[in-house]
């Protein structure tokens, strides 16, 4: 019950896609996502968070705020036949703009406030749909309280936020970008995303998000940011750890090599964040997990 599990859904009809640097992921058309659902249900994990990956991808990220965009239509999906997952969705503009940026351009510059817009729009679209819980990743400054502002005014009021705060610049979304074709085509994303060199910014991202309203703080990447994690995690609200791709990746390689144990760095890595203060993990190993403990091959 810890656990969120991600999962990205494809525009398309048909598709179980692996993702060949994420072994064990995959991308599901909506017409298949049950099959996914059905075990995950089976295993207890029913917290999920879900990406999409739309067909059409344009300046503006239009497809992100379509009414009957991918991730509205799953949202409606899953609810009517899978009603007792916590759905969870993840509002940002990157898989949905052509040029793979979080928001919108002016010639080779993100906008800041210009986007926020954007992401008010798209978080009110997802919860229109049925989303329980909205999880903006995109690193705006202001994006907290706009979103509260739309929720509030379409009487949405009791729909909580879960700010991905402390966002880092990392490498670790590598294997990310390539399952959700969102990597960006010129540029980074260090003008949004944070510094990991920087020892003191996290503590202003969480402290604004707090104050513009967020209901879940959260740290990503997770494993090299424990002291990120630990140095929030006395504050009032739940703290979220996003154990990322390239994260999960590594794990998963060097286990296939015969280098590692999975099984045991995989539970020592998930102890070692609920050692520095997390209260809920987002994990791409949380199915694993789950399957172990019903098998007793790991017992804590
Ligand atoms: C989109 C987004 C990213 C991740 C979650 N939401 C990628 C990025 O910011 O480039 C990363 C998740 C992962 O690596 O598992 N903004
Ligand atoms: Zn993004």
């Amino acid at each position: 019950s810890d656990f969120i599990y991600p999962l990205f859904i494809e525009e398309g009809e048909n598709i179980k896609e692996e993702i060949s640097s994420m072994p064990g992921q995959y991308r599901w058309s909506i017409d298949r996502v049950g099959e996914e659902l059905a075990e995950l249900k089976e295993l207890g994990i029913t917290s999920i968070l879900l990406f999409g990956i739309p067909k059409h991808k344009d300046p503006q990220g239009s497809e992100a705020y379509n009414d009957k965009g991918i991730v509205q239509e799953a949202i409606r999906y899953i609810k009517k036949n899978f009603p007792e997952f916590l759905i969870i969705t993840d509002v940002c503009m990157c898989e949905y703009t052509s040029h793979g940026h979080c928001g919108i351009l002016d010639d080779c510059e993100v906008l800041n406030d210009e986007t926020l817009k954007f992401i008010a729009k798209i978080a009110l679209s997802h919860v229109k749909a049925g989303a329980d819980i909205v999880a903006p990743s995109d690193m705006m400054d202001g994006r907290i309280m706009a979103i509260r502002e739309i929720l509030d005014e379409n009487g949405y009021v009791n729909t909580p936020i879960m700010a991905y705060s402390a966002k880092y610049s990392s490498n670790y979304y590598g294997p990310f970008r390539e399952a959700a074709d969102s990597a960006p085509s010129f540029g980074d994303r260090k003008s949004y995303q944070m510094d990991f060199r920087n020892s003191k910014e996290y503590f202003r991202e969480v402290e604004a998000d707090i104050e513009e309203g967020a209901d879940f703080i959260m740290v990503k990447p997770a494993l090299a940011y424990l002291d990120v994690i630990n140095a929030v995690s006395n504050i009032s609200l739940p703290i979220v750890a996003y154990n990322v791709s390239g994260e999960y990746s590594m794990v998963k390689a060097a286990s296939q090599n015969g280098w590692i144990d999975e099984k045991g760095i995989v539970m020592e890595n998930m102890f070692a964040m609920k050692r520095a203060g997390v209260n809920i993990i987002i994990t791409y190993h949380a199915k694993d997990i789950a399957k172990w403990y019903k098998n007793k091959e790991v017992i804590f």
